[in-house]
């Protein structure tokens, strides 16, 4: 399963239900990483969606105890729910809030990261990739500018632990 998250310096990804930050690139980047997959998503990110909508042309998997329907997307009660439906596609993004990321992230392996070098406050965060021995970055963009606001595109992996032991025994 994969992710797709855009984080500040200090990996924060938003503050009062919303981005403080956004950059327009980031939203076509994120348009072209998910294009027709499934995405998994949080009923209060739904809600920050344009109009409260599922995003078109995508299955939206929405997480949430409250609402037992949502027009245009299907509604799951469990991150469980969540990925069994999820791996019905042949890709499927989590595409948050925070806790969605949090209660999803055992079954990640890849994240789509835009680092954004700025810092405003968050109240929502993702967990810190670089500070996680079991994470590595394995590309990483160059430095972009829009609008006074550097970023770059990131993708991390969880580290192999086959890879790993094979290594070991090779050395
Ligand atoms: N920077 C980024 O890339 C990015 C991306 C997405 C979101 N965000 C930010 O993340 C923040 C929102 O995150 P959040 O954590 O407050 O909200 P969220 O994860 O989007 O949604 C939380 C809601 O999801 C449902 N839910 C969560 N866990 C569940 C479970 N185990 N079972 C059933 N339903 C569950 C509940 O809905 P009900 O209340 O209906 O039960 C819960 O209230 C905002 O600031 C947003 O801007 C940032």
């Amino acid at each position: 399963m994969e992710a797709i998250v855009a984080v500040y310096a200090d990996w924060g990804i938003g503050a009062g239900g919303t981005q403080p930050v956004v950059v327009k690139a980031d939203r076509k980047h994120f348009r072209d990483v998910t294009g027709a997959a499934a995405v998994i998503v949080g009923r209060k990110t739904l809600a920050d969606f344009p109009g409260g909508q599922p995003l078109k042309g995508r299955h939206n998997i929405v997480l949430s105890r409250t609402c037992r329907e949502i027009p245009g997307a299907e509604v799951v009660r469990t991150p469980e729910e969540a990925m069994l439906a999820g791996a019905r596609h042949e890709r499927c993004f989590v595409i948050g809030g925070a806790s969605v990321y949090r209660q999803m992230f055992p079954y990640l392996d890849r994240v789509y990261v835009t680092r954004l070098d700025v810092c405003p406050a968050s109240d929502s965060f993702f967990p810190d990739l670089d500070a996680d021995p079991a994470w590595e970055c394995v590309e990483q963009g160059p430095r972009l500018e829009e609008d006074g606001v550097s970023y770059r595109f990131c993708t991390y992996e969880r580290r192999s632990t086959g890879d790993k032991r094979t290594a070991e025994i090779a050395d």
